[in-house]
């Protein structure tokens, strides 16, 4: 599969948080590349003004429903590469139906929504949203030219219920011995560093790049969190709950509010958050145009509002 790279590429999800500041970057950053923003009947108000004015932009109005699938494959003839920013219950089948219309479509590239945790590290299986990512990218690989983006944490998510954090009664709950590390970036370096990636995708064919601007433990976080509030948190520890034994079933996907909590939790307490363990390296000095903010900033700047 010998390939020049992206020259006309489709986003699916590019409405949406990561996705809009990835739209907005590529408006400045990409001149020549032809962008069809594959949305949802509903969203289509919101993607004809996000790409207003700009004449290499398209928006289609798509079904990411099964009995849509020709359909969907019609819409991504004639491009190169695809580019999946979904998210939430897209992440469901969505997805996965966009991966097999881009099969259908020949399209020679696909980077899948990974944005977050390395799929290639052990305890990940078990947090519902991330074997879903796995299993697209399972079929990916077999039929295009694959390019995960992990990335890690991002800073402005991080602070909330899934991941043990309550800002607002100075609470927080520490997986393991809270020791182990993390790897977190800001969103918009997220967008940035996706920009550039795409860019150059005949460089990185089949690869996986991680971005992360921050490396810090729990115990770091609360010694942040103290510093910066003066005040000092009521700190739990939950334990490993004897991760090897542990199977999803267990966990409960899906059941129980704090599910997603405790499947991070075992993650973390694992060490799987970190995108660089092991011998994996980051990917940022592959791209210095990109100047990235530091996460740990952002992080001090959210305990800082409370
Ligand atoms: N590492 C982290 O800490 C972290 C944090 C947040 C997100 N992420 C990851 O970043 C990626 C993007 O997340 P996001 O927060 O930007 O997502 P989002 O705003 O929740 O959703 C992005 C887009 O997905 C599409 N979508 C949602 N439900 C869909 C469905 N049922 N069928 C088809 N399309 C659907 C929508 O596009 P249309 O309405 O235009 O069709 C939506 O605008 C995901 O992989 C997510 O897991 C990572």
């Amino acid at each position: 599969m010998e390939t020049n790279g992206i020259t006309h590429l489709a986003i699916a999800g590019g409405t949406g948080k990561l996705g809009r500041l990835i739209i907005n970057g590529f408006a400045y950053r990409a001149p020549r590349l032809r962008i069809t923003l594959l949305v949802r009947q509903g969203s289509s108000n919101k993607a004809h003004a996000l790409v207003a004015g700009i004449a290499r932009f398209s928006v289609r109005i798509v079904s990411f429903e099964d009995s849509g699938l020709q359909d969907l494959a019609d819409a991504l003839a004639g491009h190169d590469g695809v580019l999946s920013v979904v998210g939430g219950s897209g992440l469901e089948n969505a997805q996965m139906n966009l991966a097999r219309a881009a099969i259908r479509a020949e399209v020679k590239y696909f980077l899948p929504s990974q944005f977050g945790i390395d799929l290639n590290f052990g305890m990940n299986f078990l947090v519902r949203e991330v074997d879903l990512k796995r299993q697209v990218r399972v079929l990916v690989k077999k039929h295009m030219h694959c390019i995960d983006i992990f990335c890690g944490f991002f800073s402005d998510e991080f602070l909330n219920e899934d991941f043990g954090w309550d800002l607002e009664r100075h609470m927080v709950c520490v997986p393991g011995d809270g020791n182990k590390l993390c790897s977190f970036i800001d969103r918009e370096d997220v967008a940035r560093y996706t920009v550039e990636v795409v860019l150059q995708a005949s460089k990185y064919e089949g690869q996986a790049l991680r971005f992360a601007t921050a490396t810090l433990s729990y115990n770091d976080l609360v010694r942040i969190g103290e510093e910066v509030t003066g005040r000092l948190f009521t700190v739990t520890r939950a334990s490993r709950l004897g991760a090897e034994g542990v199977t999803g079933d267990d966990l409960g996907f899906s059941n129980g509010q704090n599910s997603k909590a405790a499947q991070m939790q075992l993650v973390v307490a694992n060490g799987d958050a970190q995108v660089d363990a092991l011998d994996y390296k980051l990917s940022n000095k592959l791209f210095p145009i990109v100047e990235p903010g530091s996460a740990e900033d952002s992080l001090r700047a959210l305990f800082g509002r409370q």
